[in-house]
């Protein structure tokens, strides 16, 4: 037993939680998902799986993007992030919808998988799916030999190393990197992306590790916030654009580990109901980096404070606007508004892990879940 909790201690590697060891392994991690693929000063993006099917890309006439939990938030950012530099059209599903639904795929679909674990039983199916109608499959897991990773036609695995909490932190950032690279790599291939501006991508990607690590400084200031918010029942977060799924991933990174009751939305759709939610109870947290829809988010911090909301707002170093009209304000660095999410969901992550602390929950195995979802 003694034997036991002490070798925990040591693969915990002196923090409380894994959690907490993960979300402060990511500027590492990143470092280790472009490793030997992103060769800045070249100005060459390599990855096997893409380069050994570059025509299937190339040619597709959309890629579906299927994942479930967090590594579908990832896919939601994904989603963007093609569109943007790679112009191919993308749709991102359950995967526990999309394998009942009767989708219509063809063999000029791209779909990928996006899993952590490489063994949630929804993803397996939707992909086995794929592979009847004739999809070509790329997988995106970080556990190396994984069933999807087998089953999948190709793929390129994060390099996380081995994520213990049952919440996923490293995981997401890590699934980014990979999909921005692939993202990257295709815009280049197929002329969307100009030589410059695809250098200056590259550059700004290879600044990310040293921005994640000045974005966990807020550690304690985040601490001081998670004591105030700790009792709310409720929370709402809000982001646009490449930082919409980031409002999700924070609310579920809350749920799923403090049992607070969040919800994530677009800032816009606001007005078309959670906004008779707010009230003085009510903590918000609003993503307003100044390159997303700055003005825009603004204004929706206006109405939140209108009606009295409390908003603990994310914002870019240097910031006055939203400083002024926020309750509390947390930096992070600025990056191209696509490599946004890398550093606006570290605040949430410490956020969520800080009051689940503080709730006394079981930060690393909370009730109910499981790190993997292998059953239906
Ligand atoms: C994330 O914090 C969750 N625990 C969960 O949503 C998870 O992301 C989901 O079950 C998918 O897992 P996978 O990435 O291993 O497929």
């Amino acid at each position: 037993q003694e034997l036991q909790l002490n070798l925990e201690q040591i693969e915990k590697g002196g923090y409380e939680h894994f959690m907490l060891k993960e979300i402060h392994e990511q500027p590492n991690a990143v470092i280790d998902t472009y490793r030997g693929r992103m060769l800045v000063n070249e100005g060459i993006i390599r990855m096997a799986g893409v380069d050994d099917h570059i025509e299937k890309f190339l040619n597709a006439n959309r890629i579906i993007i299927v994942a479930c939990g967090t590594s579908w938030h990832a896919g939601l950012v994904a989603e963007y992030i093609f569109e943007d530099l790679a112009r191919i059209p993308v749709e991102v599903e359950y995967a526990s919808e999309f394998r009942y639904r009767n989708p219509i795929i063809t063999d000029k679909d791209i779909v990928i998988a996006i899993s952590q674990s490489g063994e949630t039983a929804d993803t397996r199916a939707a992909i086995q799916l794929a592979k009847e109608k004739g999809a070509f499959v790329f997988g995106v897991c970080n556990v190396v030999g994984s069933t999807i990773s087998r089953e999948s036609d190709a793929g390129a695995y994060t390099h996380a190393g081995p994520e213990i909490g049952v919440a996923s932190t490293k995981a997401f950032t890590t699934q980014i990197t990979v999909l921005t690279l692939m993202a990257l790599k295709l815009g280049k291939a197929n002329g969307n992306v100009s030589a410059s501006d695809y250098h200056m991508h590259l550059q700004e990607l290879a600044l990310i590790p040293e921005k994640i690590k000045a974005s966990l400084t807020s550690d304690a200031h985040i601490q001081a916030i998670s004591d105030i918010y700790k009792d709310s029942a409720n929370f709402l977060y809000l982001g646009r654009g490449f930082n919409f799924p980031v409002a999700l991933e924070g609310a579920l990174k809350l749920k799923e580990i403090s049992y607070i009751h969040a919800e994530g939305y677009p800032a816009a759709e606001m007005k078309h109901g959670p906004i008779a939610l707010i009230d003085e109870q009510m903590p918000v947290v609003v993503i307003a980096t100044k390159r997303g829809h700055y003005e825009k988010v603004v204004s929706n911090i206006q109405e939140i404070k209108s009606r009295s909301g409390k908003i603990i707002a994310i914002v870019n170093e240097g910031d006055v606007h939203v400083k002024e009209l926020a309750d509390h304000v947390i930096e992070v660095p600025d990056t191209l508004e696509l490599l946004s999410p890398l550093l606006t969901t570290i605040p949430l992550q410490l956020l969520s892990y800080h009051i689940a602390v503080m709730r006394d929950c079981n930060v690393d195995q909370p009730r109910n879940l499981a790190k993997s979802v292998t059953v239906e």
